[in-house]
C-alpha cells in the first residue's frame, strides 16, 4: 500500500507549486467545481490562496471597498492598485482582474491597451469583461494577442443604468435567449471561462450545457462548473446582501464589538495593559 497522503476532502487544500493557468481552469469543464472568490488586498489574498483556484480582483471593489454606489465609477488605476496587492499576497491561485467600465467597450484596440496595461503592471494572468454578443470581436482580439479573457453574462453590474438596477435577469424568454447567446458568443470567441450572474437556476443550467467552457455561477446554479462570491459579502461584512449570498462569517458584528470594546478600554485606561507596554532596562548610555 502506498503511504501517500490521500486528499479525500475537497475542503483540504491541495499543495500547489505554481499558479493555476487559464487552460487548467478551462479543463475543469464538467469536472471538479472551480472555487473562486474576489479579493482586493494582499492579506485576504494570502489567506484564501491555497483554498481557491481563482481569485478575481472584481470591480465590485468600488462598492465594497471604496463605498461607491455602483461599479461605474471604478477606474483602471484603481483596478491596477488592487491587482498589484492581490498578486503580492497570492502565490498559486490564478488571478484575474476586471476591466472597469469605460476601459474596453469603445474598440478592441482600447480593450487591448487597457488589458495589456493591467497584465503588465499587476502581473495577473487574465482579465474579465462584462460581455454581450458585441464583445465577441474584442474577446477574440485579446485572446489571439496573448490575453486570456473571462467573460461575464447575465446581470452585468456595469450596465445597471441600462438594465434599471441590480435585479436578477432572464425573466422573459427574449432576455433568457439573449443571455444564452451572449455566453455562446463569449465561448466561441475564446473566453477561458464565463461568469453567469443573477439568473434563474434553469437558465444557468441551460448556459452550462450550451458552452464548452466552465460557467462560474453567482446567483445562478449549483450545477455551474464553479462558483464565485464577493468575499466581504460572504464574510458577513454587510447587513444587507443579495439573496444568493451565503454568509460564512459575521465580520460586521465581530468588528463592531471589537471597536466598541477598544473604545471602552481606551476610555477607562485599561488599554494599553501590561502586556502591551515596553519596559527597557537602564542602559549605560
Ligand atoms: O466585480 C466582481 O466582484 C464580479 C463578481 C461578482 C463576479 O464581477
Amino acid at each position: 500500500m502506498s503511504a501517500q497522503p490521500q486528499n479525500k476532502s475537497h475542503s483540504r487544500p491541495v499543495k500547489r507549486a505554481r499558479r493555476i493557468t487559464a487552460p487548467q481552469i478551462s479543463a475543469r469543464k464538467g469536472g471538479e467545481p472551480v472555487v473562486c472568490l474576489t479579493a482586493y488586498d494582499a492579506p485576504t489574498a494570502e489567506i484564501m490562496d491555497e483554498h481557491v483556484d481563482l481569485i478575481l480582483v472584481g470591480d465590485s471593489l468600488g462598492m465594497v471597498v471604496h463605498g461607491l454606489p455602483s461599479t461605474v465609477g471604478v477606474t483602471l488605476d484603481m483596478m491596477i492598485l488592487h491587482g498589484k496587492a492581490v498578486m503580492r499576497g497570492s502565490r498559486t491561485a490564478m488571478v484575474v482582474v476586471d476591466l472597469p467600465f469605460g476601459s474596453y467597450e469603445a474598440s478592441k484596440e482600447q480593450a487591448f491597451a487597457a488589458a495589456s496595461r493591467v497584465m503588465m503592471e499587476t502581473g495577473c494572468q487574465a482579465v474579465k469583461i462584462e460581455s454581450g454578443t458585441y464583445a465577441a470581436e474584442t474577446i477574440e482580439y485579446l485572446v489571439t494577442r496573448g490575453i486570456p479573457v473571462m467573460s461575464h453574462v447575465g446581470l452585468r453590474p456595469q450596465s445597471m443604468h441600462v438594465l434599471g438596477g441590480f435585479k436578477a435577469r432572464g425573466r422573459t424568454t427574449e432576455i433568457a435567449d439573449e443571455i444564452l447567446a451572449n455566453a455562446k458568443a463569449a465561448a466561441a470567441a475564446g473566453s477561458f471561462a464565463v461568469v453567469v450572474e443573477g439568473v434563474s437556476e434553469d437558465l444557468a443550467n441551460r448556459v452550462t450545457r450550451a458552452v464548452d467552457i466552465p460557467t462560474i455561477g453567482i446567483g445562478a446554479s449549483a450545477q455551474c462548473d464553479g462558483q464565485i462570491l464577493v468575499t466581504p459579502d460572504m464574510l458577513g461584512q454587510f447587513q444587507r446582501v443579495p439573496r444568493f449570498v451565503k454568509k460564512y462569517a459575521n465580520q460586521l458584528d465581530a468588528t463592531r464589538e471589537a471597536v466598541m470594546q477598544y473604545a471602552l478600554d481606551v476610555k477607562d485606561r485599561s488599554f494599553p495593559g501590561e502586556d502591551n507596554l515596553y519596559h527597557f532596562k537602564k542602559a549605560d548610555s
